[in-house]
């Protein structure tokens, strides 16, 4: 620890002595860091053996930015080695304890609650902010949690094709509309875990047929992924398996034409979800180990490109599955003149879509021994949504 000048305890309040760090820790011993090179040279390490530092940096694992290294008076006198611990460390946070699972199912039980509390508010005319407070306020208040771990995306009508909205430069300002839906992706911090969960639903209460028709594609990819997800099971499959159910459904909503297989070859599957399926959930959002020396590298084709991992599942793994279907002008328009991708969309179908924003449906997954788990607990289905909209009380009565 940092050797604290005394006036420090003006500003910040007592400063704390090696022993009571120690004992607050629960570590084997604490030392002062200008004491560190003589009680290494004492310990007569042959090497040091460093690793960036994990924390805080939610996305280290995925911007490829350049760590801070660990520096200390004398560190030159030593011989150092960088590759060794963070491989190991990552591989330590991808499977979690029954503690760390205790702890992420009251993370997740929390952001849950709060996501029903601000499904009963939203009506038209309500800004997407007041959403952001209303969630906070109930995760603070009655969930004990002191941070989201994100900032929520409060995303109405076209912003919910923005896939990160609700961060610097779109700070969820918008005044919701009749007729539009609000995508809500809006998670929980628990002694430093994460719960990362996304709910969509009509500002009015009830879905339109063309917002249940996207909708129910994306809750059946949820819902198949998470049925079909166990050891053994390649993420980059489960990703695939999303992909054939929206396309198949907005097949049958006769936005596409065509063969779903092609589509799937064509990478159709992209233009309309262009994030991975998800990512490791732990002290991270999105947690480390994704991609570590032994298990596949990352994929190339388009789409699957972006999945923060491509590992096979084992049991302890907790995972977000997180399917969605947007309409993003950015990617409908190029497509519209692809040669390989144009010749599935029906274009005056998909062009009734263009200010439709999208829908997104993530829940924290844990794998067990021969399946997996939800530890969310939102209404889900278009019959549960509207009643808790309407009133009904969440979770059903017994
Ligand atoms: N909230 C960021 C994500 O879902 O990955
Ligand atoms: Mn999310
Ligand atoms: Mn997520």
């Amino acid at each position: 620890m940092p050797r604290l000048p005394a006036s420090y305890a003006v500003w910040m309040g007592h400063i704390p002595t090696p022993a009571e760090a120690q004992a607050k820790y629960a570590v084997d011993e604490v030392r002062h860091v200008d004491e560190l090179a003589a009680v290494l040279a004492e310990l007569a390490a042959p090497c040091l053996h460093l690793t960036p530092l994990l924390f805080p940096n939610p996305c280290h694992a995925c911007s490829g930015l350049p760590m801070p290294p660990v520096m200390f008076e004398g560190i030159e006198n030593f011989t150092l080695e960088t590759q060794a611990l963070y491989p190991v460390l990552s591989e330590c946070r991808v499977f979690k304890s029954p503690l760390e699972l205790r702890i992420m199912r009251y993370a997740c039980r929390a952001a849950s609650e709060a996501h029903v509390e601000v499904m009963r508010a939203v009506q038209p005319g309500v800004w997407e902010f007041q959403g952001e407070s209303l969630y906070l306020h109930t995760l603070y208040s009655r969930g004990g949690c002191r941070g989201a771990h994100y900032t929520p995306i409060f995303a109405s009508g076209p912003n919910a094709a923005i896939l990160h909205y609700g961060h610097a430069g779109a700070p969820n300002s918008r005044q919701m509309r009749a007729g539009e839906l609000l995508l809500v992706d809006a998670g929980a911090e628990y002694y430093r875990y994460a719960a990362d969960i996304t709910c969509t639903f009509p500002t009015t209460g009830s879905f339109t047929p063309d917002q249940a028709l996207v909708y129910n594609a994306v809750l059946a990819a949820n819902r198949g992924v998470i049925a079909a997800m166990k050891p053994g099971v390649r993420w980059p499959d489960m990703q695939l398996l999303a992909e054939r159910t929206i396309l198949s459904a907005l097949l049958a909503g006769g936005l596409l034409r065509g063969e779903v297989e092609a589509m799937v070859e064509a990478r159709l599957g992209a233009v309309f979800m262009p994030h991975g399926l998800g990512h490791f959930l732990g002290l991270d959002t999105h947690d480390v180990g994704g991609y570590l020396p032994g298990h596949p590298e990352r994929p190339a084709a388009a789409g699957l490109a972006r999945l923060r991992t491509a590992r096979v599942l084992e049991e302890g793994m907790v995972i977000t599955v997180e399917p969605g279907c947007y309409f993003s002008r950015a990617l409908l328009e190029p497509a519209f003149g692809d040669e390989q991708l144009g010749r599935f969309l029906v274009e005056e179908r998909v062009r009734q879509f263009m200010d439709f924003g999208g829908v997104r449906i993530e829940d924290d997954v844990v794998v067990t021994a021969d399946g997996a788990e939800s530890m969310c607990d939102v209404p889900r289905s278009i019959e549960e949504v509207e009643a808790v909209m309407a009133g009904a009380p969440w979770p059903p009565p017994a």
